[in-house]
């Protein structure tokens, strides 16, 4: 099975507004190029707006990918929290975090993607995660990794955590009869490294010196111990901004939480894995386009409040 792997799109249209294109033209590659499913790994708007699932929305049903069949997706903490992306938004996040309603936020972010959950096998029927999906002869486990708020332990919300309810209802998933001896794919938002790494999620300095700290996953031993006694053969995240492949306890591990926020208004890239009975292989592509600065007022070219227009 052939798996696409996106994460972190951070689609924000007052400060990273080439992420949008780079998206659909990363999206526009694969789908030529052909994939069986798409993987989105959270994150998908920098300020927790619906008015940025509502462009995914339509990118995906613009490919024809609005399909469970064809796409899943997972949460990312900048879906439920949102992030900073001034100096003066660092010093309101803590206010904003404890206002903000977790379940609400999830509830808001699986509404605009409801498509995508239709007919998957949820252990507890009153929540969307944990859940599974069997696409070919493997199957997709979706979990949530965002812990809920705390002014000591998660004082900038973007730590994980997966609750011992979820973790619970993952060996559900696990255990059930008809998913036994077949190969499983984990999609989760919060890497497994072993140490924490710079991050930058935001424009902000600061809050990328901040975020570099707070964004571990608590449990991940006990998750991975499941994982691999479970046959999960791959584990697709983002989060933490760069792109890397690796191993841990002979899992292979995807991050893409730098192919579409990534600093470079030019650059952007997609994993394009396959899950064979030999292993899990993997190509990085990567697309770059020239940004051609278009003069302001310009009448012919100038007909939308972005300043810049990529061509490929
Ligand atoms: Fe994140």
């Amino acid at each position: 099975m052939k798996i696409a792997h996106l994460s972190d799109l951070h689609f924000c249209s007052a400060f990273k507004r080439t992420n949008i294109g780079k998206t659909k033209r990363v999206l526009k590659y694969a789908v030529e190029r052909g994939f069986d499913h798409l993987v989105i790994t959270g994150d998908v708007s920098d300020n927790s707006e619906v008015k940025d699932y509502i462009t995914l929305r339509r990118l995906l049903e613009s490919f024809n990918l609005l399909d469970p069949a064809k796409t899943s997706i997972v949460i990312g903490n900048h879906d439920i929290f949102g992030g900073a992306q001034r100096a003066i938004d660092v010093v309101n996040f803590p206010a904003k975090c404890i206002q903000t309603d977790y379940n609400a936020k999830v509830k808001e972010f699986t509404d605009y993607f409801r498509e995508l959950f239709d007919g998957v096998y949820r252990p507890a029927v009153d929540k969307i995660f944990p859940y599974a999906k069997q696409v070919g002869d493997t199957v997709l486990i979706g979990l949530n990794s965002i812990d809920v708020y705390s002014r000591l332990k998660n004082p900038f919300a973007s730590n994980g955590r997966v609750s011992n309810e979820q973790f619970d209802n993952l060996m559900k998933i696990f255990n059930l009869e008809e998913y036994k001896g077949l190969k499983k794919c984990v999609m989760i938002h919060h890497h497994f490294y072993k140490n924490n790494i710079e991050a930058t999620a935001s424009k902000s300095l600061l809050w990328n010196k901040i975020e570099s700290f707070t964004l571990k996953l608590r449990g991940k031993k006990k998750l991975l111990r499941a994982f691999s006694e479970n046959d999960v053969v791959a584990v697709f995240h983002g989060h933490s901004h760069e792109i890397k492949e690796y191993y841990r306890k002979k899992i292979k591990f995807f991050n893409a939480g730098a192919t579409i926020d990534n600093g470079d208004e030019t650059k952007a890239s997609i994993f394009l894995t396959e899950i064979t009975p030999d292993g899990v292989t993997s190509e990085l592509k990567s697309i770059s386009s020239q940004l051609i600065k278009i003069p302001e007022g310009n009448p012919i070219l100038f007909n939308s409040k972005h300043a810049y227009a990529e061509v490929s």
